[in-house]
């Protein structure tokens, strides 16, 4: 690609983010009156139909009186696999995607990305296709204090053109998108939540002094939307520095609620999820106005597949977004049903094998249902 071809390419590029822009749709899939709630649930890759497994069995077990009245359904959806993906040269297949489509909330296993390549990361395509804009994933260490709820924005910054960059001879060019609307709608998410759930102190977290422009934006939109919440104490950190905050004794306590742009929020939140036991132990929503999605942050673990310990994959994390998911759908008391099973389950898994395994561990959650 020469200097002119890039420009042309460019040109696109923005001009598509435009239109993304202003089709942004604002409707709202009210739960609390709707008559039936359709749950996908998309197995994925490696460990995914493992652990997924479980969590629709323990799905179906708590909803178990819904699903015969007929005010839920779980749907199964097949082919989101890497195998399926690749053969289609599709991140989701068209027919997958329109499966998803026909469901309100979607459980989701992990799905594997490939390196390089321009096929894009399934979790990315489904983001964009079904907007879900924020990327809520919260880290609970009562013990140490620690109560922390991340808004991160999901369907723009580094990751909206990811797979659209550029390549000119003996140079590489990635492309950060902010939008003001896009940055309105995370940031009054997590402003809303903090004023619903009695939270007083939110952390903007950027790079703004580098990325002066996109995270300038951001920061400043926060600043702007947080006039409207006056009992709510905003400061600015950069990404760098909070990672280090997030470690830090007498200080990290503090924090409550964090809203950052797409790439931080990615990173931050394993870091968080580390501290509370692992990537394995943390849930992530990724919600919109029309859909939801809820997933386990960590990946597909093709490793412990080849050594053939895919039994003992933890499902903690897929459990704890099937929480999140009865929650979204204002199933809360199932939600709070699950949360407590997975608290007090007495067995764990463990990936070395030491433990039960992912289904052992399930009946037993089952079991004190
Ligand atoms: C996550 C994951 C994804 C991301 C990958 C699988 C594309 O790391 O949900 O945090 O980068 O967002
Ligand atoms: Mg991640």
């Amino acid at each position: 690609m020469d200097i002119r071809e890039a420009l042309e390419a460019f040109r696109v590029l923005l001009t598509e983010q435009q239109e993304r822009v202003a089709n942004m749709n604002t409707e709202k899939t009210d739960f609390s009156t709707k008559e039936c709630v359709t749950i996908g649930v998309v197995d994925g890759d490696g460990i995914g139909p493992i652990i997924t497994k479980q969590a629709t069995r323990v799905l179906k077990k708590l909803l178990a009186d819904e699903i015969v009245r007929g005010s839920v359904i779980i749907k199964e959806i097949e082919g989101l696999t890497i195998e399926n993906r690749m053969a289609q040269g599709k991140a989701i297949p068209d027919d997958v995607l329109a499966e998803i489509k026909s469901c309100d909330v979607v459980l989701k296993g992990p799905t594997t990305t490939p390196h390089g390549g321009t096929l894009e990361s399934a979790n990315v395509t489904m983001r964009r296709e079904l907007d879900l804009y924020a990327n809520v994933r919260p880290v609970c260490i009562p013990e140490q204090g620690i109560d922390w709820m991340f808004f991160r924005e999901n369907t723009e910054g580094e990751y909206v053109l990811g797979s659209r960059g550029l390549e000119l001879p003996g140079m590489a060019v990635d492309f950060k998108v902010t939008t003001d609307k896009g940055t309105r709608r995370i940031v009054r998410a997590a402003f809303e939540y903090a004023r619903n759930n009695g939270k007083t102190h939110m952390s903007v977290v950027t790079k703004a002094n580098i990325m002066k422009k996109t995270d300038g934006k951001f920061t400043a939109i926060a600043h702007e939307i947080a006039a409207e919440y006056p009992e709510i104490t905003v400061e600015d950190y950069y990404i760098d520095i909070m990672t280090a905050n997030l470690l830090k004794e007498g200080l990290r306590e503090k924090f409550q609620v964090f809203v950052m742009p797409n790439l931080y929020g990615d990173i931050i939140t394993d870091e968080a999820a580390q501290l509370q036991g692992g990537v394995g132990t943390a849930g992530s929503a990724n919600l919109g106005d029309r859909y939801a999605m809820f997933e386990a942050i960590h990946g597909s673990a093709p490793r412990m597949i080849e050594r053939g310990m895919g039994q003992y994959a933890n499902p903690d994390s897929i459990l704890k977004a099937a929480a999140l998911l009865l929650r979204h759908i204002c199933r809360s008391e199932a939600a709070e049903k699950l949360e407590n099973a997975i608290a007090n389950c007495p067995l764990t898994v463990k990936s070395d094998g030491s433990a039960a395994t992912c289904e052992e561990y399930a009946d037993a959650l089952i079991a004190t249902l």
